[in-house]
Formats: C-alpha cells, structure tokens, sequence
C-alpha cells in the first residue's frame, strides 16, 4: 500500500482538493486498490468540515468527488504516511518541524514540484480571494496531481 497524505492550512481549500484529484487519476489509472489517499491541516480550526463551498462548487464543475472531513496533522502521520505533500513553503517549514519532533518516515514533498507550468513554487491559498483564484488552483492541482502519480509510478515501477 502507498499511502499519501495532503497537506494544506486549514484542511478546507487545497488539500482537499488535491486529494480528490489525485483520486481521481489513481482510480482512472486502476490503481486505488494500491493506494491510501488523505489530507490534514497544519492548523485545527475546521475540524470536521467539509471542504470550503467554493471549492465544493469548482470541484462539482469538474466532475470532482472531494471526500474530504477536515482534520489537524497528527504525530502518528508521521509514520503512517509513506508521502507528505505540502502545498505552500510556510506549510513545508511547518511540517518539516514537526517531523523533527515526531520522527518517522514520511517523505515531505512540495505539491508544485510535480507541476511543469510551477516547479517550486506553492499552490496560493485561495481563501480570501475570489472566485477565479479557486479555479486557478483546480489546474495547478490537476497538473501536479497528474505529475505526482506518474513519479510514484515511475520510482516505484508501477504500470497502468
Ligand atoms: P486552505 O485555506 O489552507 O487551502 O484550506 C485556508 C482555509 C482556512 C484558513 C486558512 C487557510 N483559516 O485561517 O481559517
């Protein structure tokens, strides 16, 4: 099993969105039965939301499910989770903190570093902008989702 873990703020914005994405290509690709697909928050204060409606209504646009329930990063993701991938630099910093605190074998990867259009640079949070920002990071994530899970495939020796 492959597990990854999404990794915004606030759990409501991006990381959801990633996750329902990568999803979506896993399963296009008949792999889900190889994955395990979540995402967090570095921060808690919408637990147990669901995702922000804005992106709720990008992703319906699209034919996209987001499942996604939002939680707080725990220590034993740290563990859990054979990959971490943060949206934004601030989130990377966060992470690679905790991982020092914590331990564990997670690797943290940035989101964007899978994106042609982007390579090192960070998904913007779209939560106090409007409405074009939300489907700007739909495409930034569509492309990185993609590129992610060609690399998981190509380092791991997976086919379609
Ligand atoms: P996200 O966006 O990190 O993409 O989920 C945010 C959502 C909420 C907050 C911050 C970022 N907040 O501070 O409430």
């Amino acid at each position: 099993m492959i597990s990854t873990l999404f990794i915004c703020l606030g759990n409501i914005c991006r990381s959801p969105m990633a996750e329902g994405l990568f999803i979506h290509h896993v399963k296009e690709a008949g792999l889900l039965d190889q994955f395990e697909i979540d995402s967090a928050g570095t921060g808690g204060w919408h637990a147990g939301e669901r995702a922000d409606p804005r992106m709720l209504e990008t992703a319906a646009k699209n034919k996209i499910h987001l499942p996604s329930r939002a939680r707080q990063v725990k220590p034993k993701d740290f563990e859990a989770f054979d990959y971490m991938i943060v949206m934004d630099h601030s989130n990377k910093r966060d992470i690679e903190k905790l991982k020092k605190q914590h331990g564990g074998k997670a690797q943290i990867i940035l989101m964007r570093d899978f994106d042609e259009l982007g390579k090192g640079e960070a998904v913007p949070d779209p939560y106090y902008g409007g409405g074009k920002g939300f489907d700007e990071v739909y495409e930034m994530l569509n492309r990185s989702t993609a590129g992610f899970l060609n690399w998981i495939q190509e380092e791991r020796g997976i086919s379609s």
